[in-house]
């Protein structure tokens, strides 16, 4: 079974808590990059912990949940080889898999209730990859890290 890294800022902390829940149901490792209580924290430091988490190779994928799942995903696609959506419906949820082999996902807990979070989590990990036409597509957004920065 595939193990998870999940992050949160302080809008989020009780939606991790119901998220890392739904893994645990489903006999999923999860290892907890924070945050631990409400009180006011930074969303691109959690960001930066799960990518780092995934480009290291500790885990296969990642959950990122904030206000909106909007700054989390801006951040953790700084990182080289992350590929975060962020969603707030289902359909998009698998889709993010399927054919863009996000290997992380975010959404908002002032967007999302827990259930739909939990349906979320469920439609990306359920969905699998299927590479062939959407493969040439990631190399290319791949190739977009070797560029000169301007
Ligand atoms: C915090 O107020 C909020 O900006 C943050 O959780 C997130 O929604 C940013 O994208």
């Amino acid at each position: 079974m595939k193990k998870l890294s999940i992050g949160a800022d302080h809008t989020a902390v009780d939606l991790k808590s119901d998220v890392m829940k739904h893994l645990a149901s489903r006999g999923i490792e999860v290892v907890d990059e924070g945050a631990y209580n409400t009180e006011k924290s930074d969303y691109p430091s959690f960001a930066s912990k799960v990518a780092k988490r995934i480009q290291s190779g500790d885990v296969d994928q990642g959950i990122l949940i904030c206000g909106t799942g909007l700054g989390m995903s801006i951040a953790a696609n700084k990182y080289k080889g992350i590929r975060a959506a962020a969603v707030s419906e289902v359909y998009s949820a698998e889709m993010s898999k399927t054919h863009n082999n996000a290997n992380i996902l975010c959404f908002g807990a002032r967007v999302v209730s827990a259930e739909l979070a939990a349906q979320l989590v469920d439609a990306w990990l359920d969905a699998e990859y299927e590479g062939e036409r959407h493969q040439k597509r990631l190399d290319m957004i791949a190739d977009f890290e070797n560029e000169e920065r301007l």
